[in-house]
């Protein structure tokens, strides 16, 4: 079965994005897509960013996890809010600890907001940093605005077509992860 990480990118203080990862983990589970495990960082608490993980000589053993985390995966999908027109350090603190892990791995961008937007302004510098670490992100957005509104405390949406978007969002993740598995058998 494939599987899929999905990392919540928030440690915020009553964070409301954690809804959206909450909500992906269970539509993933719920239709047999793949097997779904949670990356929380607000649960690791990584302490801020002082060398690659590859160039620790004493790393923290959440660090080493959550490399072997992403490297297992079959595929990736980040939730991570808007603060100030792009992601928290929280994501980019995480992202830099691992390299070759994100190689060629298929990586899905849910991005959220309290606002209208739904946190999009986000998706060109995650993007840009993905690529640079030879990710492959998925030429499709899931965007989240007014999260309080879209997502309950749980994760469950209040709407059905937030399952329909779900459901596109999923199929290009998934295209994406059986190209690379089949690559990998050539
Ligand atoms: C530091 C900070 C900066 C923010 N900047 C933006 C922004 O640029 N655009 C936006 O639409 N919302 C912005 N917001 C609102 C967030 O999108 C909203 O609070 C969202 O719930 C944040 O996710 P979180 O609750 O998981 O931390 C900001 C919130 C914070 C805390």
């Amino acid at each position: 079965m494939r599987s899929i990480v999905i990392i919540s990118a928030s440690i915020r203080t009553n964070r409301e994005s954690h809804r959206a990862a909450l909500f992906f983990k269970k539509f993933i589970t719920e239709n047999n897509i793949a097997s779904a495990a949670m990356v929380d960082l607000h649960e690791l608490d990584f302490p801020l960013f002082h060398e690659r993980l590859s160039h620790q000589t004493n790393p923290i053993p959440a660090a080493i996890e959550f490399s072997n985390n992403i490297q297992q995966a079959d595929g990736v999908i980040v939730v991570t809010p808007e603060y100030n027109g792009g992601y928290p350090a929280s994501l980019k603190n995480a992202i830099d600890l691992i390299y070759n892990e994100w190689h060629r791995k298929p990586v899905g961008i849910v991005t959220v907001s309290d606002g209208v937007f739904g946190g999009t302004q986000v998706i060109t510098s995650l993007q840009f940093t993905l690529w640079k670490m030879r990710a492959w992100t998925i030429p499709a957005m899931f965007p989240v605005p007014k999260v309080k509104e879209t997502f309950r405390e749980d994760g469950a949406p209040t709407d059905e077509s937030t399952n329909k978007r779900a459901h596109l969002f999923m199929n290009e993740l998934i295209w994406c992860m059986d190209a690379v598995e089949k690559m990998k058998a050539v």
